[in-house]
């Protein structure tokens, strides 16, 4: 009797899971990325329904055709796009809707396509978007059939050179089809905003706008509810709304939430908002969107505050590649670098120079980063022959007021910048380009200031126009040490003049540390402190950490990339993450300055042969109170840093904690050395206790290789990926820092290779190959899941040493994301 009550009940389960119909949705959001042919060329037929694609390749999006070519020195893009081919290329999809699809509204949404691009359905024109960089929409309705559709995009990326960095060619992001009824939330309709927002309660006021394609009026009710980052229901508010046909409407809502949880860079709460349109019981539209409530505030005086507290914006920038995956990168990526930049102790970034794709953002917001985000890198003066001041004038109102609708709801983002370095700054019709741009930024987006990235404002010749400064809500500087005594004064001269500024430092000298360490080959001369810009770095770190009004400071950059090189270079070192997301030197010192957690870390490496007996100088980045250098066991004394050093507090010679006499006023110690191979060890003190040991061991020749993933499990979705670098080991274990032996790459299973690198900006193999020379005693790979679940196994080989293999299993995606394929 029992067993059968419960075999009932089971089966009463299993019926409602298979009879219950899922209501249709009233929206969706379906990723069409899957199956696009591509041809490299140019074929003026090839936007017809009947041309004939069989021959063309079947691919993927996101998709970078520059990356897959071979680095030229004679390549049109020059050193600025990284020596990469560009061209013309042509994508096609077929595609027939499903039946719940007809009589809805279909547009289809390109998150970023680089350049110039066309877009055709079944034939019929649906126009063009020049900056690549750009979200834009089509509304395909009008033109759809009931059997086979054919979309067609044309990407020319053949006028060279258009950028300074390195683009990629392509549709390198995310497309995606949005299905709605006629009545329905607009692209990127929403704006919500927390005008009072604190522990105890904020205001939520949102802006929601509705459009109505069809021919009738829509007259329904808009419930906007608020939820928690665990699905539970906070607060909600429901109004009428009327829609004539053919037309769009603004409504405005505000909903108070009590004890909300405020969005900061250490705990970035999210709420998400349900805009439901209905008619009764019926559910017309169901949109949602991500947004955090926290309150921005900048002074003159006290620089930005977040949620009433003083935060020193620690920001770096980014350019939009993701080393040898170019600029097509899996999110994972970002994820990784992201990550790395948090536990350096960076909470800003500065996406250099131009719009970004959506799912960085969405990933600061779930981080914590305060994002810059800008728009641009040229108005009307233009910096290359072919960049985007040829568009500017005609282009540049649609072009910045999509950047502001599609980013405006990112808690993340916190100030626009209008531009980079541009050349307009320094003539007057630059000031009117400027309030252009203000104007939009300001009707769009009243929450934010706007800044420009100046790099003239003290200039000898040509300096940036006062008023052109005195326009913007915060004034931009990039490279305030530049010019005559503001390497040692920085704002301190504009702050006295223009005690109302609020200033930032928008772009700064990073640490450039140099990829291999030199002493020279002259050891009577001085020797070289392996990074070119330490000084100027540390001066300007001390100056910006103690003065409050400096908002904070953006270094250039965060991670290396492509492009901006000197031929055999084909990208930047100016980071302090590499191309293949490893640390380098100058990570530690702004981790040593940034971060409160014990840091202590040693440069150079130990493996001198042939200058025994010869001064190594040593240095050390470090939080630590104190730090002894002992080499085989042998002191080479203590050094002590304190920044900033504290006076006496409550009297002549008192002191709030144990003074330390400091060895030197750098922020970095140093000790010089004999070299005598064995090991170098660093012991750091905090408040009187050993916190901290860093040993370098001399290394002896190469014996192995090694492997480590950052994950064995990826999901099997044709995006997912696993980064996985290569040491090269000696027989002890210790990485060997001279080591360069090719490495091959083997990948077998549900997976493959889809870029090797070594970190090295000087080594011209292409990206796309299966062997790879180490570098500095490492290489790197990334394995992309297909989408069949199963494992992958990479076994990786060098002559004469023991190979090594991992295996990484890749399982059926669990993700919220359905591709339009996976629609049934
Ligand atoms: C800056 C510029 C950046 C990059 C950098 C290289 O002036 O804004 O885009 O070119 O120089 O050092």
């Amino acid at each position: 009797m029992k067993k059968i009550s419960v075999i009932s009940i089971l089966f009463l389960a299993i019926s409602a899971i298979t009879y219950a119909k899922p209501p249709a949705a009233s929206r969706y959001h379906l990723l069409l990325d899957r199956n696009w042919k591509f041809f490299l060329g140019d074929d003026a037929n090839a936007s017809a329904i009947a041309y004939n694609d069989n021959a063309w390749r079947l691919l993927d999006l996101p998709h970078d055709w520059s990356i897959e070519g071979e680095f030229k020195k004679d390549a049109p893009t020059g050193g600025g796009g990284g020596y990469l081919p560009t061209g013309i290329g042509w994508y096609r999809k077929q595609l027939v809707l499903p039946s719940v699809f007809r009589n809805k509204q279909v547009s289809i949404q390109f998150d970023g396509v680089y350049m110039n691009s066309e877009v055709w359905i079944n034939g019929h024109y649906l126009g063009k978007r020049p900056y690549g960089y750009i979200s834009f929409v089509y509304d395909l309705t009008p033109y759809l059939t009931k059997g086979t559709n054919t979309i067609a995009v044309r990407v020319d990326n053949s006028e060279q050179p258009n950028s300074r960095w390195y683009s990629g060619s392509g549709i390198y992001r995310h497309v995606w089809l949005n299905i709605t009824n006629a009545l329905h939330v607009a692209q990127w309709g929403t704006f919500v905003t927390t005008p009072d927002a604190d522990s105890a309660k904020a205001t939520v006021a949102i802006k929601t706008r509705i459009d109505n394609n069809g021919i009738e009026a829509g007259n329904a009710t808009l419930l906007s509810t608020i939820y928690d980052e665990n699905g539970q229901q906070v607060a909600s508010n429901e109004i009428p709304i009327a829609v004539s046909a053919k037309d769009s409407s603004e409504f405005e809502q505000s909903i108070a939430v009590t004890s909300p949880l405020l969005w900061s860079v250490d705990a970035p709460h999210l709420y998400t908002l349900h805009s439901v349109i209905r008619s009764g019981k019926k559910i017309i539209d169901d949109f949602k969107s991500t947004f955090g409530i926290r309150k921005l505030e900048y002074s003159s005086v006290n620089g930005f505050m977040l949620n009433g507290k003083r935060v020193k914006m620690n920001g770096v920038c980014l350019h939009h590649d993701g080393g040898c995956v170019g600029a097509a990168v899996p999110i994972k990526i970002w994820e990784t670098r992201l990550k790395l930049l948090k536990s350096m102790g960076c909470n800003a970034i500065r996406t250099s120079h131009n719009p970004v794709a959506p799912e960085f953002l969405d990933l600061c917001d779930k981080m914590g980063f305060l994002v810059m985000d800008e728009a641009f890198d040229a108005w009307e003066s233009g910096k290359v022959k072919n960049d985007y001041h040829l568009y500017f004038d005609e282009w540049s109102q649609t072009d910045v007021t999509a950047q502001i609708h599609r980013d405006r709801n990112h808690p993340s983002v916190v100030l626009w910048s209008a531009g980079n370095e541009i050349p307009d700054q320094t003539n007057d019709k630059g000031i009117i380009l400027l309030k252009n741009l203000l104007a939009t930024f300001h009707k769009e987006d009243p929450t934010r200031p706007v800044t420009t990235a100046n790099d003239d404002i003290a200039a000898d010749k040509n300096p940036t126009k006062l008023p052109f400064m005195e326009e913007e809500d915060i004034v931009g500087y990039n490279y305030v040490d530049r010019w005559h005594e503001r390497r040692e004064l920085y704002y301190g001269i504009d702050h006295y003049d223009h005690p109302n500024w609020k200033m930032i430092g928008t772009e700064s000298e990073s640490l450039r540390n140099v990829p291999v360490y030199s002493l020279g080959t002259d050891s009577s001369k001085a020797h070289p402190n392996y990074t070119a810009g330490m000084v100027r770095s540390e001066l300007l770190w001390k100056f910006v950490a103690v003065h409050d009004y400096v908002i904070g400071d953006f270094m250039w950059t965060g991670i290396d990339y492509l492009g901006e090189a000197r031929w055999p270079g084909k990208g930047s070192s100016s980071g302090e993450i590499d191309m293949t997301n490893l640390p380098k030197d100058g990570y530690y010192f702004y981790q040593s300055q940034w971060t409160s957690k014990p840091v202590l870390h040693l440069l150079p490496h130990w493996n001198w042969a042939g200058r025994e007996g010869q001064i190594i100088p040593m240095l050390a980045y470090t939080n630590c109170d104190t730090v002894e250098l002992f080499v085989n066991g042998k002191s080479y004394g203590i050094k002590v840093q304190e920044f900033p050093r504290q006076g006496n507090s409550g009297g002549w010679n008192k002191y709030d904690r144990p003074p330390v006499n400091a060895t030197t006023a750098d922020l970095h110690l140093t000790w010089d050395v004999a070299y005598e191979p064995g090991t170098i060890k660093a012991v750091g003190h905090k408040n009187g206790k050993q916190v901290i040991i860093e040993e370098i061991h001399t290394a002896g020749k190469p014996a192995a290789l090694h492997l480590t993933t950052d994950s064995t499990t990826v999901s099997a979705d044709g995006k997912d990926v696993a980064l996985v670098h290569v040491e090269v080991l000696d027989a002890q274990g210790n990485i060997v820092p001279y080591a360069d032996n090719l490495i091959t790459f083997t990948v077998k299973g549900s997976g493959k290779l889809i870029g090797v690198d070594n970190g090295n900006q000087r080594d011209d193999d292409a990206f796309n190959l299966n062997t790879r020379k180490a570098f500095n005693g490492h290489a790197y790979a990334v394995i992309q899941a297909d989408r069949k679940p199963g494992d992958i196994t990479l076994t990786v080989e060098a002559d004469g040493l023991k190979q090594d293999a991992v295996t990484i299993n890749t399982q059926a995606a669990k993700s919220n994301i359905m591709a339009f394929e996976e629609f049934k």
